[in-house]
Formats: structure tokens, sequence, C-alpha cells
């Protein structure tokens, strides 16, 4: 008998030390402990044993039943301490580590100049007005006084969407729309994206915003105009020293046309690289309106007159921040534009 439970032992060790799961733990258990397992038929073997020898060889087989059951059960209750040692050890929560940060959106920086050119432009009076993208031929030259062999309507320069149809190479395509539907006084700023058929460099896009300003009513003068440019660009960047200067320019819908020049605010006017050492920076086209505008308007310009003016808002953005390539503002390369908070 000892022999025997001393072979069956020894099984149940070499089985215990290939237990990896708790499922072969519970294979282990049926196969020792279930009716027709080796236990059970040490218990059906004391039938052979003499019976002066049964009672002994009886409670060697109670011993060993008690042990093998006690084994497993430690093993079990071993299997559980791990199990949940291992739980615990995943789920920790480790407060020392770094958050993991959102990706917060933000305007572009184009949309940016936009509201602040809209902001201080509605502080001064002018209400916001929009013009479509795609054009007619009208709207965009013939109304603004443009010759019709003038270069600005050349394929070259335009992208023609049939022969009356056209991306609209600029802002003042809305000017006349505003006149049609409205009365002096006009005081309205016209955003919105312009076209142009042009080569991509560094310096010109084919894609890029502008905002127009118009303002017509009676006895609007030169003066007028030349004070609210000096007051709108003292605002934009923020100094009261910045001066503004015109040079004569030729735009069809304006009389006389001129080109806007602040003083370089990198060097307050005193000459460097952005300005090319001249102290100035170009930032508008502008001129008084011109009476064939006007009458395409259906505005009597013996009555009234008018300003108006446009600015690039990407040129802006370039000077203010010393951007050397337009074309950082439409590759939506993250890394620039998040310089733009
Ligand atoms: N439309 C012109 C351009 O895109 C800019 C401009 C010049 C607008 C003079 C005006 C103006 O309103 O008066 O180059």
């Amino acid at each position: 008998m000892r022999e025997a439970i001393a072979e069956i032992n020894k099984g149940l060790e070499d089985d215990i030390r290939a237990v990896g799961t708790v499922q072969d733990l519970d294979e282990l258990k049926v196969k020792y402990l279930r009716k027709k397992g080796p236990v059970q038929g040490l218990v059906r073997a004391l039938r052979d044993i003499s019976p002066e020898e049964r009672p002994n060889a009886g409670k060697l087989i109670n011993d060993f039943k008690g042990s093998v059951e006690d084994r497993l059960c430690q093993l079990q209750e071993s299997f559980e301490g791990e199990e949940s040692s291992r739980r615990l050890e995943e789920e920790t929560l480790d407060i020392t580590l770094p958050g993991r940060r959102r990706f917060l959106s933000r305007k572009h920086l184009v949309t940016q100049m936009l509201d602040e050119v809209l902001d201080i432009l509605s502080g001064m009076g002018f209400t916001v007005q929009y013009g479509p993208d795609i054009e007619t031929d009208y709207y965009n030259f013939e109304a603004l006084n443009f010759a019709k062999d003038h270069p600005a309507r050349d394929m070259q320069d335009t992208f023609y969407i049939d022969k009356d149809t056209l991306l609209r190479t600029h802002t003042s395509n809305t000017q006349v729309r505003v006149m049609e539907s409205n009365t002096p006084p006009i005081r309205v700023a016209i955003p919105g994206k312009c076209f142009r058929n042009e080569t991509i460099t560094a310096r010109s896009h084919v894609f890029f915003h502008q905002v127009e300003g118009l303002y017509i009513d009676e006895g609007v003068t030169f003066a007028d105009l030349l004070s609210m440019l000096e007051e709108f660009f003292q605002k934009l960047f923020h100094d009261q020293d910045t001066k503004v200067r015109v040079r004569p320019s030729y735009f069809p819908f304006v009389e006389p046309g001129m080109e806007v020049d602040v003083s370089c605010m990198i060097c307050s006017g005193k000459g460097c690289p952005i300005c090319k050492h001249t102290g100035w920076l170009e930032v508008a086209g502008a001129g008084m309106v011109h009476p064939e505008v006007m009458k395409s308007g259906g505005i009597d310009s013996e009555k009234y007159t008018g300003y108006a003016w446009g600015l690039g808002l990407e040129r802006l953005l370039m000077i203010k921040h010393g951007i050397k390539d337009i074309r950082l503002f439409f590759e939506n390369d993250l890394r620039f534009l998040e310089q733009f908070a």
C-alpha cells in the first residue's frame, strides 16, 4: 500500500510541476479526485487486504487523500494570489505619467488677420458685405472701367470659366454690386478670396485674400481717405507712429489712383532688409472712386464722391511676421501654422 501511495504521489508531484494555468489545475483536480481516479482506486484495493491490516491501510489512504486535497488547494490559492497581484499591477494608475496633450484647433493665421482687420473697420463704421468668388466679366472688369484690351483681362492673368465667367481677380468685383443695391452713404468692407493665373513662387500665388473698403457719401474727399488709412494702419500695427504715404498709380476704377505705403514697423522707418532699406512697405491700392464706376453702380457722381482701397491679407502677414514665402500659408504644415497661436 505504501508503495502504491508513493507511486501516485510521485505522479502527482510531476503533474503539479507541469501546471501552468488555472485550467491545468482544474484538470488535475478531476484527474486525482474523481471516482475512478487513482486515490479512489486505493480505496477499492482495500477489499483485497487482510482484515487485520485493513484499518491501518485505510488510515494511510485517508491521510493520503487529505494530503492530495490540501496540496491541490494550496496550489489553487497560490494561483489566485498571483492572479490578483498581476491584476493589481496591470490596473495601477501611474499619476506621475505626463498627460496626453489634446490637439486644440485654432484659427488659421489668415483668418486671424481677417478678424483683426474687420474688427478695426467695424469700429470705424464699416459694415461687412460679401461678393461671389465666381464672377462675371462684367462685375470683375467691365463695370470697373477696365478697357476691353486691359492686360488684366488676359487669359494669362485671369482664370476664365467661359467667355463671360471667371474667378474674381480682386474683391473690387463687389463694389458695383454694393452700389446697385444700396444708396449712399455706403460704408462697407468686403473680404474674400481672389484668384490669379500666375506662376506660384515665394512671392506670388494663384490664390490669396483681400479686403476691399468702399465709402461713398456727399463730400467725401481725398483727405478723408488719407486720414482713414492712417488711422486704420496705426490700429492694425498697434503703433501711433505708423506713417502712411501714397504714390500715384493706375487702377481703372479710381481717379486718382495710388499705392499706399506704411512706415516699416520692423525698423520704424530707419531701413532694414524687410523694407529693402527704404523705410517703407507697400500695403494697399487705393483711390477716389471713378465717375464711370459710380455710373455703373447707378450713383450720381455729381452729387456723391467716394474712396476705395484694397489690401492683401497674406501681404500684411508677410510684413508683420517677416514671412518670406507666400506658399507657406496654404501648405497646411502644422509646424508653421502652430507658431501663430
Ligand atoms: N483691386 C486692386 C488689386 O487687386 C487693389 C485696389 C486698388 C483696390 C485700388 C481698390 C483701389 O479699391 O482703389 O490690385
